[in-house]
């Protein structure tokens, strides 16, 4: 069976799904906040290969920004810098680069892009809790981690009435259609793995993500002010999926199939077999993949 392990490829091939699942209502309040705002100061955590900045630039969000974009994977960060400087210089910004921060100057704005290799963890630890970001943006991460207790620590890096976006929880539902044998079991058995994920003793990561954020933003004093469905809907057209897309699927098939062997449950023979169905599907253009997902814009006091 071929594999499908490449982290930083399968990030760039999101970006056209995650494009359309974005939250449109959730976006515009972001869009509404920037448009009023100079001279901000932003913070991405696990921000992978950098494809949210450049969503912001591509619409134009970002006037005067300085971006911190941090993603604890050292690979991530080395291809976001060589990424985003080869895209920006293909859309017209003129790039620099001074003491390792990208400069990116369109139209007599400029978008300064510090890049950190670190973990969140200890990123926080170091900060003292300056309360120095204007935004928070957390897409595809928040239900990796323990969302109560990082929460708190999060929201005392932002300025008072800072605002955060955190995107793409995952809630609950995984489809796969057509319908083929021992998908129920498969797909409960690997939303668990979710919820048993053990990161430093800790138990990390959330199923219901998106659901309990509701309770969980407030909890830790955010005030949600939009919030939707931002659910990933991709199917092929033609036998064809967009862009990457068919990466993108051979990919999630091969995280579930890894996952359920390291759950050691399920007999690997019916495992091996369940993915190898759902890979022949993608070549042939028959999978369609949903997944139900939130997002969130707000602010603090
Ligand atoms: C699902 S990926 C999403 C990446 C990016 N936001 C995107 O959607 O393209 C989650 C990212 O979080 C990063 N990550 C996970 N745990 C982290 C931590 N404790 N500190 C910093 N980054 C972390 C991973 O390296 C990975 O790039």
């Amino acid at each position: 069976m071929l594999t499908y392990t490449n982290f930083p490829r399968y990030l760039s091939s999101k970006k056209s799904v995650d494009d359309r699942a974005l939250n449109q209502k959730v976006w515009d309040a972001l869009a509404s906040t920037l448009d009023t705002q100079d001279d901000l100061e932003i913070l991405e955590i696990g921000g992978g290969i950098g494809t949210m900045v450049e969503r912001l630039l591509e619409n134009d969000l970002l006037e005067h920004v300085h971006y911190t974009l941090l993603d604890e994977q050292a690979e991530n960060i080395a291809k976001a810098r060589q990424r985003l400087s080869k895209w920006a210089d293909e859309e017209g910004f003129t790039v620099s680069w001074e003491d390792e921060v990208l400069h990116l100057w369109k139209m007599g704005k400029v978008t300064k892009i510090t890049f950190l290799a670190e973990d969140l963890f200890d990123f926080l630890a170091r900060q003292n809790f300056d309360q120095k970001y204007d935004l928070l943006i957390a897409h595809a991460f928040l239900d990796l981690v323990d969302i109560p207790a990082t929460l708190p620590k999060l929201f005392k890096i932002l300025r008072p009435k800072g605002h955060f976006y955190f995107t793409i929880n995952f809630d609950g539902e995984t489809i796969f259609e057509p319908e083929i044998p021992h998908d129920k079991e498969i797909i409960t058995r690997y939303q668990q793995t979710m919820d048993e994920r053990i990161i430093d003793g800790k138990l990390s990561g959330d199923s219901h993500a998106g659901r309990h954020l509701f309770e969980h933003l407030r909890a830790a004093g955010g005030e949600i002010l939009s919030a939707g469905s931002s659910d990933w809907v991709v199917f092929s057209q033609n036998g064809n999926y967009p862009a990457d897309e068919a990466y993108f699927l051979h990919f999630i098939v091969t995280t579930v199939h890894d996952a359920l062997l390291r759950g050691g449950e399920i007999a690997p023979r019916r495992i091996d077999a369940w993915a190898s169905a759902r890979h022949a599907q993608i070549t042939s253009g028959a999978l369609v993949y949903i997944a139900h997902q939130l997002d969130f814009f707000g602010k603090i006091q």
